[in-house]
């Protein structure tokens, strides 16, 4: 089995996975960044480069570091080179893909490679159904911004053995995380509360009574560091609307769970928050 992890693989050049290659890589990790789509590996790679160009102007960076960094993400256009200690799957909340993706990365990888999944509401376990040996298979979910965000939740799918938990607890800690522990269940522990804090934040809107607007300006005036509908346009609506239909469903219809109709209105429009230049808000500096 690997005992340390010597280079990674990201698999999903979204919001997500174009911060967890800049972290890698900052933490001094090869990393190889994989899309189904080129174009968004580009658009990653240059979203990394502006962000290290940034904390080198702010002086928490230097050239140096900055370059060293650039350098070690390679963007990848031939998923069969995903060859290595471990493969970070970060790629769109849909169990189908995320399954596709594994099992590929299963076959590509020597047995001894770590495959894991960001997946913010699919159970571990169920991901891993899919796999030969699932010992070697495990949650890693990280927080948005990645590269920010300290906490990191490792998830123990049923059959995930304890040396694959220590390696991940070991890399997450190496990349400058505090990992923690959760159980598999839908949605972990962060997402399952959270998940209320989007879900009636809808519900004030469409019920009329507040506007979204408003409602963030109270919550951050209480206290909270974004509203929930700033939070969702950072996080990208679409996502936010896959995780809650997702957990949704896992808790068998579960009414607190239930996806808002003023959401969904919002994925089928296209308005998927700021990585889309629309969401609740509108961003004249994102890609349209
Ligand atoms: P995103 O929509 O920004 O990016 C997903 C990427 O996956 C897209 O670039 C898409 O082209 C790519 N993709 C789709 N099918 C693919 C395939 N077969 N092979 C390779 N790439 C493929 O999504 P985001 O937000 O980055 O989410 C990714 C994962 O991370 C999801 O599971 C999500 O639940 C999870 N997550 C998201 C967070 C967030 O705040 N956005 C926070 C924590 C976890």
């Amino acid at each position: 089995m690997v005992e340390s992890i010597k280079n990674v693989a990201v698999i999903g050049a979204g919001t997500m996975g174009q911060g967890i290659a800049q972290l890698c890589a900052l933490a001094g990790y090869p990393v190889m960044l994989y899309d189904t789509q080129p174009d968004i590996t580009k658009t990653a790679l240059a979203a990394v480069r502006k962000n290290l160009e940034t904390a080198v102007e702010k002086g928490k960076l230097s050239a140096t570091q900055k370059d060293e960094a650039l350098a070690r993400i390679t963007a990848v256009g031939d998923f069969r080179q995903l060859q290595v200690d471990v493969a970070i799957e970060a790629v769109v909340e849909k169990l189908e893909v995320k399954q596709m993706i594994v099992s590929e990365l299963e076959k590509l990888n020597a047995i001894d490679c770590i495959i894991v999944s960001n997946t913010s509401s699919f159970p571990i376990t169920q991901i891993a159904s899919v796999l030969k040996h699932k010992s070697r298979f495990a949650g890693l979910h990280f927080f948005n911004p990645a590269p920010v965000m300290k906490l990191v939740e490792v998830i123990r799918g049923a059959a995930t053995n304890d040396h694959t938990a220590r390696v991940l607890t070991a890399f997450a800690e190496s990349i400058g995380k505090i990992p923690v522990m959760a159980l598999d269940s839908p949605g972990f522990i962060v997402n399952r509360v959270a998940r209320l804090f989007y879900v009636e934040a809808l519900k004030i809107v469409e019920d009329g009574v507040s506007d979204f607007k408003t409602v963030d300006q109270l919550l951050k005036v209480s206290g909270f560091k974004m509203g929930p509908f700033q939070l969702m346009d950072l996080i990208g609506v679409d996502t936010n609307f896959a995780v809650t239909t997702s957990m949704y469903n896992a808790f068998h219809q579960e009414p607190k769970f239930r996806p808002s109709r003023l959401q969904q209105q919002k994925v089928d429009a296209g308005h998927h928050g700021k990585k889309s230049g629309k969401g609740f808000y509108e961003y004249s500096d994102s890609p349209q």
